[in-house]
């Protein structure tokens, strides 16, 4: 099996920068295998509901985990022996934030998934594409604009597969619309909505107890626990679209970026920044020491795309203020639209004139082949049965050596929206000019992702 995975690592590492390659070989030398040795970097609580998906599983041996905090480790492995699997490798137990570079030397690993914290992933991914181990990554791709480039240059120069793990392209509604959107029913898309609308004021802060992660207190830092110990510092010192890939991930797949389509400017406007200091204030009282911090990012910072084909997108990031959660979609074409707040659609000729259908019944007629065939097999799985595809999705592709649904254009196109978001605000809320990371590719790149219902 190994010789297997270097034999197709290194023929890719060849045709790296070739037009066509952007993940895995092309069909011609493709093959298949039965069972992948993964490895995972960062068990924390993503990392816990993922490894809850890799360990259901009869093709995935959970080879290796690296987690530099005991606690998420110890739960991890708690989770694996639950489960009656075999003991895997341990990392990170030395405190050594670059054991996870051991691990990726001795793993013998077909992929790694890497579920840290955002500064981590550019160079993980690179270090885990030049050790020749496929990295699933979470989202975010990296921070500033210059990872972006370094980690899409890293898979280019050595054909490494790479996948973003974004779970919400697979959402059972959101693959409905893009069933809907290929067949026509919306007519010519002019312009769509989405984003990333969640109250995150409870994870931003907590008590630091790691029994109770969510909420409870006014700590972040050293004294947070889980995602308040890193997250909540990128609310103090950045301003900007921080987390753009759940609602641009299904809009660029219905839009085509990057294969016939592409972002060709951006701006992001950003309001004010009360709702955290607010809620510091009401955990924590005005004397707490937290109640002195000066938050940058904005409470709600929309960012504006214009698309090669004449379509513009609408991103919302709101992460800082009470409110139900809701990614906030809007797909509108030449005949029609949905949105996904109210469950509504409306399509001319076929819907009553000025009024909504209720989405459930287009739910049904349009579901995606993939929710038809995995449906039963993704309930109970992680956010409504979509981390089951999403990690289905890797496994398959490194099963069968397939190019990656989600790929490094992808991956680097959507993620970048955040830095690009920054310098917008930074310059008085310009707009700029946005990158063609693929170098002229997307003119010539098909659309790949969910064709059928294998991956
Ligand atoms: N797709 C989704 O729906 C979704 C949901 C939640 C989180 N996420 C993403 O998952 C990632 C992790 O988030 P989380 O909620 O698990 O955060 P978390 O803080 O609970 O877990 C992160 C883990 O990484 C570990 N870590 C930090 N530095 C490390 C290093 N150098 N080596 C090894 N381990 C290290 C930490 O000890 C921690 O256990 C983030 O990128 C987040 O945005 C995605």
């Amino acid at each position: 099996m190994q010789l297997n995975r270097r034999r197709f690592l290194s023929a890719g590492a060849a045709l790296a920068g070739s037009a066509v390659y952007a993940g895995a070989l092309p069909g011609a030398f493709a093959a298949t295998r039965d069972k992948v040795r993964i490895g995972m970097i960062g068990t924390g609580m993503r990392g816990q509901t993922l490894l809850r998906e890799l360990v259901r599983r009869d093709d995935v041996e959970i080879a290796a985990l690296c987690d530099v905090e005991p606690i998420m480790l110890g739960r991890a492995l708690e989770q694996i022996e639950k489960a009656g699997k075999p003991r895997p490798a341990t990392y990170g137990q030395d405190r050594d934030d670059f054991a996870y570079r051991r691990m990726l030397d001795e793993g013998k690993l077909d992929g790694v998934i890497i579920a840290t914290p955002w500064e981590w992933h550019a160079l993980m991914s690179i270090d885990a594409m030049q050790a020749r181990v496929p990295v699933g990554c979470e989202v975010v791709a990296g921070v500033s604009l210059q990872d972006h480039f370094d980690v899409l240059d890293t898979q280019l120069k050595t054909g490494t597969p790479y996948m973003l793990l974004e779970n919400v392209c697979y959402r059972r509604d959101v693959m409905a619309v893009l069933q809907m959107v290929r067949k026509g029913l919306f007519g010519e898309l002019v312009h769509m909505q989405g984003g990333y609308q969640h109250d995150l004021r409870a994870v931003k802060f907590n008590s630091g107890d790691p029994a109770r992660p969510i909420g409870g207190g006014a700590e972040y830092g050293k004294k947070g626990w889980s995602e308040a110990r890193w997250r909540t510092s990128h609310s103090v010192r950045r301003n900007g679209e921080l987390y753009p890939s759940h609602g641009i991930g299904p809009l660029a797949m219905y839009a085509n970026i990057n294969r016939g389509n592409r972002f060709t400017r951006i701006n992001s406007f950003a309001s004010k920044a009360a709702g955290l200091h607010d809620y510091v204030v009401q955990q924590g009282g005005k004397d707490h020491p937290n109640a002195r911090t000066q938050f940058r990012l904005g409470d709600i910072v929309t960012t504006t795309l214009s698309c090669d084909n004449g379509e513009t997108i609408l991103l919302q990031h709101d992460t800082s203020l009470p409110r139900p959660y809701s990614l906030g979609f809007r797909v509108q074409g030449s005949k029609g639209l949905w949105m996904d707040i109210n469950r509504s659609v409306h399509v001319e000729g076929i819907s009553k004139p000025h009024a909504w259908d209720d989405f459930a019944l287009w739910q049904q007629q349009y579901d995606h082949p993939l929710w038809r065939k995995h449906g039963e097999r993704a309930a109970g799985a992680g956010h409504g049965g979509m981390d089951f595809f999403v990690i289905h999705a890797f496994v398959e592709a490194l099963k069968q050596e397939a190019p990656m649904p989600i790929d490094i254009y992808d991956a680097i196109t959507w993620s970048a929206i955040t830095p690009l978001s920054e310098q917008s605000i930074a310059l008085g809320f310009q707009t700029i000019d946005f990158p063609d990371f693929t170098g002229g590719r997307w003119r010539s790149r098909k659309p790949i992702f969910a064709f059928d219902d294998r991956y």
